[in-house]
């Protein structure tokens, strides 16, 4: 059934209707649709523009059609006609009338905004999961050290918790974001009708609260043609991606043979079809891949939107297969990163060789002599010179004798093998945000608090 056949003679082509078609991908807005339909039959009735009886009779039809419908094969133009053609068939005539005042242009803004409302919190889970697989792969691991990279070159030791945490922080970060799009997303366009307003005194406001939005939309041609909130979200979106993209990253790097400090568990790992002896990281070469896949998505909706004159345009359409493409592919890259991280071992023994050699002390060395009263700039010098005897000399810093040290400055004494060591290394970094042991154990204990 059209919607809209009364002003054609003519048949529409059939290519030309299957690409104008978009029940194949908006079915997913039925569920909403119904239920703010159910909520505009009332808010029709309230009006004076549906009868008691005839409000009750659409409720129920539609009651019916959200329990027992399955979105079929219908040749409906897209979710709002088939839902329509649906109460039709079930109501005749009656059903005609629950379109009165209202546009596809306000349903589907509406829909939409009811569909990601729900998805936001949906999200929002499912990134708190992956919080908390990165709090329990800390605190299963709270003792390891690793080494931490500046430019991929060995910097400073820190903990593998501190590690943890900063990609925890990432995450509350992007649930902050989300809470934030959601307070935009939970305005009710419905009473726009198709640009101009509705004719019919529907309380919006009351049809509002019935849906649990937030508020009204204030402007009718803004209300229908706005796609801000979508955009907002596949920022968000993207911004999670490149989190996770980031965190793949580190994983895949300290899983290789050369980094060692990362095994891989077979749940999550993937074998060579060629090569018997490999383990590939799949899972999280994935994620950073599909990273790429959801920044398409925000780039794609933003070109569309650029340049479209008010109100609707059918471009807009392209609107849901961006975002309900971004919402699968976050969610699944959230799942999968939580199942990698409580699948992988750590090789603590190797861990710790690495976050104990590599000159990763040499700013202690610094500090130490500024400690003695050194300018920091020129104790900096100083032990520029004296990483490079000790790479002359094969040894780490910690091993050179301390008359090799004495040479480079009268003021370094014995205690300076306690200042290279590293449990002395983490143990200064004891501001808040630091990787001292004291400090990540009262940032992990305050944000699992925080997630409860
Ligand atoms: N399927 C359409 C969309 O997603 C619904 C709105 C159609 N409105 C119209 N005036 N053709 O945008």
């Amino acid at each position: 059934m059209k919607l809209w056949g009364g002003r054609f003679e003519g048949k529409t082509d059939p290519g030309f209707a299957e690409f104008n078609n978009s029940l194949r991908f908006d079915r997913r807005l039925f569920e909403v649709d119904v239920t703010a339909s159910i909520a505009y039959c009332r808010a029709l009735e309230a009006a004076g523009v549906l009868a008691s009886e005839e409000a009750a009779e659409i409720h129920d039809a539609l009651e019916r059609i959200l329990k027992s419908e399955q979105v079929n094969d219908s040749t409906a133009e897209d979710v709002h006609s088939f839902v329509e053609a649906r109460l039709i068939e079930l109501t005749g005539d009656l059903g005609r009338k629950l379109h009165t005042g209202r546009s596809r242009n306000d349903q589907v803004a509406t829909d939409f905004r009811l569909w990601l409302r729900a998805s936001i919190d949906e999200l929002n889970n499912v990134v708190r999961d992956t919080q908390t697989s990165l709090l329990d792969f800390a605190e299963a691991n709270r003792e390891v050290v690793i080494p931490g990279y500046t430019h991929l070159q060995k910097a400073q030791p820190v903990l593998l918790a501190h590690w943890c945490l900063a990609y925890f922080e990432m995450l509350a970060r992007d649930r902050e974001r989300l809470a934030e799009v959601r307070r935009r997303v939970n305005i009710m366009p419905l009473g726009s009708a198709a640009l101009a307003g509705t004719s019919f005194p529907i309380d919006r406001e009351a049809l509002a609260s019935s849906l649990g939005f937030e508020g009204v939309s204030r402007n009718s041609l803004d209300a229908v043609s706005d796609r801000d909130f979508c955009v907002e979200f596949l920022s968000a979106c993207s911004l999670i991606m490149v989190h996770l993209s980031r965190l793949a990253e580190d994983v895949i790097l300290y899983a290789t043979s050369e980094f060692g400090i990362f095994e891989l568990g077979d749940a999550i790992a993937t074998g060579s079809s060629l090569m018997p002896q490999k383990k590939n990281p799949d899972s999280m070469e994935l994620v950073r891949g599909k990273a790429g896949r959801v920044f398409g998505d925000l780039l794609a909706l933003l070109t569309t939107l650029k340049g479209l004159p008010l109100a609707y345009n059918k471009d807009m359409q392209e609107d849901k297969e961006a975002v309900f493409d971004a919402f699968d592919t976050v969610s699944a890259s959230l799942r999968v990163s939580a199942t990698v991280l409580r699948n992988i071992s750590v090789n603590k023994e190797r861990a710790l060789v690495s976050a104990a050699s590599g000159y990763m002390n040499a700013t202690e060395l610094a500090d130490y002599l500024v400690r003695k009263g050194i300018p920091f700039r020129e104790a900096h010098e100083t032990v520029g010179k004296i990483v490079m005897r000790a790479i002359e000399l094969k040894k780490e810093l910690n091993q050179m004798e301390l008359r090799e040290f004495q040479k480079f400055s009268a003021l370094i004494d014995g205690g300076v093998y306690e200042a290279l060591s590293l449990e002395r290394t983490l143990a200064s970094k004891s501001q808040i945000g630091g990787t001292a042991r004291d400090a990540v154990d009262a940032a992990l204990a305050r944000v699992r608090e925080s997630i409860l």
